[in-house]
């Protein structure tokens, strides 16, 4: 049975990327606004939002499921609100399979979620999956929350129409936010506890805009402006694409202190043949060469990127050309997917299709490629003084949670307080984390 009774609490859930993350504590912000509370933890809430993930099928699938678990003992469902990228690309249908959700609100509508709530209260079912022309954005409440680590999304949307991908169907063409709300935004976050933000876009080099001066600049001038703010420590950005990156950004990571050592750049497969029918736009060689350059600028940096195995028509000889790649760059780390061919993208009706064993033992493949070099740069480390920006309490009394200035998790035990940045001693690595030792400021002399 579907809940009729206007929400008093309220739980956020988001899957997928880091723009959903973001996306849900915009929406958590905007539902806090109309006086409905976060559910305390282990208590069901009264409005509970999926917001969900499209990407891959699984994923995608993944809503059914939660929204039958939502389903009470006595058969009753609290509010049910599906978001997210799914909600775009399958609103019509999840309104048919499942009478339990109320709304249906895409990820450049979630704006309009406090009138959705308060017409489902009045039983009212609605979809709205509109793209408006004015952006979400210049109506959402000002940010007052946040941890020691902050995403701020500064460009939506993408252009590339990668043969594999749904995104450009579900977020929209790119745009890219003005300078000076990101500037306010990030002032907000800085205020409310943010040490790092972490610039969000699903192409996120291709943010562009106009300084308070009205000169032209591009992601590495934003960066430049906001490692001017005083409180902000460190800036992250995420995720790039190989044909968008610009010297100036390369320039940036030998420039900024603030700016760390890590950059993410997907490159899906080794294999030219393969990154054609993909759409990619670049090959294996252009792409080692950016990472190149990067290296030229900051030897230290961190690399990271993500594959699909499995494309179709992707033949065991392209396949040695992913493992080769891997190989010749020596990622920190790397995210690494079977295909999964999404309806309505131009790869879900090519030829060539890969079994699933197939797919099965080249993900395993690639990814003990992936661990062994992950391992090594873990263990490379060894030895290394960094700072490491304290997010949470670890397990153990005394024990604190944080990130080397290469995105690695360390583990210390030591005085902190969470948005300190503690000098460590990295003195044991493991495949996931690193663990520290608090480093006496006097014992350490800056040459
Ligand atoms: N440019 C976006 C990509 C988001 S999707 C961004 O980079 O944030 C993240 C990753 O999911 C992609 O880089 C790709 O490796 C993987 N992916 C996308 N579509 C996929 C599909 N149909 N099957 C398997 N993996 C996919
Ligand atoms: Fe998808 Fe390609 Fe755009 Fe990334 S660049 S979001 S993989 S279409
Ligand atoms: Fe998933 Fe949408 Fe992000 S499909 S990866 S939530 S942009």
């Amino acid at each position: 049975m579907r809940s009729t009774t206007p929400p008093r609490t309220y739980r956020v859930k988001s899957f997928g990327c880091q723009m959903n993350v973001y996306d849900g504590e915009r929406m958590a912000e905007l539902l806090a606004e109309q006086g409905i509370t976060p559910a305390p933890d282990g208590e069901d809430a009264d409005l509970v939002v999926l917001n969900t993930c499209h990407i891959r099928e699984k994923a995608a699938e993944k809503v059914y499921s939660d929204i039958g678990r939502l389903r009470r003992e006595d058969g009753t469902s609290p509010l049910i609100a599906v978001a997210g990228c799914v909600a775009q690309a399958e609103g019509e249908e999840i309104m048919a399979r499942a009478p339990s959700v109320s709304m249906v609100v895409g990820p450049q509508a979630y704006h309009r979620l406090p009138q959705l709530v308060a017409d489902a209260a009045a039983g009212k079912r609605a979809t709205d999956t509109d793209m408006p022309a004015a952006t979400k954005f210049d109506v959402l409440p000002t940010r007052r929350r946040a941890g020691a680590t902050a995403f701020l999304t500064v460009q939506e949307g993408c252009d590339k129409f990668c043969t594999y991908c749904v995104v450009p169907y579900t977020r929209g063409a790119e745009i890219s936010r003005p300078f000076r709300d990101l500037i306010q935004e990030a002032e907000a976050l800085i205020t409310a506890g943010a040490r790092e933000i972490t610039l969000l876009g699903q192409n996120v080099n291709a943010w562009s805009g106009e300084d308070d001066k009205g000169r032209a600049i591009g992601l590495d001038g934003l960066i430049r402006a906001l490692a001017n703010l005083p409180d902000l420590a460190r800036i992250r950005y995420t995720t790039s694409h190989p044909n968008d990156v610009t010297d100036g950004l390369i320039a940036a990571h030998g420039e900024i202190d603030k700016l760390m050592p890590y950059l993410h750049l997907p490159v899906q497969s080794g294999s030219d043949p393969v990154l054609k029918a993909m759409n990619r736009s670049h090959t294996a060689e252009s792409y080692i060469k950016v990472l190149e350059r990067f290296r030229a600028a900051r030897p230290d940096i961190a690399l990271s990127g993500d594959f699909i195995v499995g494309f179709p028509g992707e033949t065991e000889d392209d396949f040695a050309a992913t493992l080769d790649l891997v190989d010749a760059v020596g990622y920190a780390q790397a995210y690494s997917f079977k295909y999964s061919a999404r309806p309505g993208t131009p790869a879900a009706t090519m030829d060539g299709h890969i079994a699933a064993e197939v797919m099965d033992d080249r993900l395993q493949r690639l990814q003990s490629a992936i661990n062994r070099d992950q391992m090594a740069f873990n263990t490379s480390s060894i030895g290394k003084t960094c700072d490491v920006l304290v997010e949470r309490h670890g397990r153990k009394p005394g024990q604190w949670l944080g990130k080397s200035p290469w995105l690695q998790s360390v583990h210390f035990i030591g005085q902190a307080q969470i948005g300190d940045l503690v000098r460590v001693e990295l003195i044991e690595a493991g495949p996931n984390s690193l663990s520290g030792q608090p480093v006496p400021l006097d014992a350490y002399s800056v040459s």
